[in-house]
């Protein structure tokens, strides 16, 4: 399935992307940057649409922790934080409705996985440039 899995090689680069962002607004900030270990991914599932609904609980998942990071910020009228977050939050109805609709489409085509494919060749090529995304530790430029 290489449209398949073209999409989630584009994900993860872009989720490293988001971590790249908030690391290099640490270092703006000056705090220290303290990068956890994260536990080994699920590879092994039943079916096609397993994946991409374990997709999606972790985008709503982190859906809730870029709500409650931006409440933090309130909270502690840290207004900078609080306008570097607003950015994620506008990611996240976008990376959700994005794997919404990807996990609809898996599950109408569980019986033909290729109809998920031409999806993914059709509708979910990669987002355009996004001028308003923060910058990104190592990035380029
Ligand atoms: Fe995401
Ligand atoms: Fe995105």
């Amino acid at each position: 399935m290489p449209q398949t899995a073209g999409f989630f090689y584009r994900q993860a680069m872009e989720e490293r992307g988001h971590a790249m962002m908030m690391v290099q607004y640490l270092l703006d900030q000056g705090e220290a940057v303290a990068i956890p270990g994260v536990a080994a991914p699920v590879t092994d599932f039943a079916d096609v649409v397993a994946p991409i609904r374990l997709a999606l609980e972790q985008e709503q998942r982190v859906t809730e922790q870029i709500n409650d990071l931006t409440k933090i910020a309130r909270d502690e009228a840290d207004y900078a934080s609080d306008q570097f977050m607003q950015w994620f939050i506008k990611e996240q109805v976008e990376e959700v409705a994005t794997m919404s609709d990807l996990l609809a489409v898996a599950f109408r085509s569980r019986e033909n996985v290729e109809l998920l494919e031409e999806y993914i060749l059709r509708e979910q090529q990669g987002e355009p440039e996004d001028p308003t995304a923060p910058p990104e530790a190592g990035a380029a430029g």
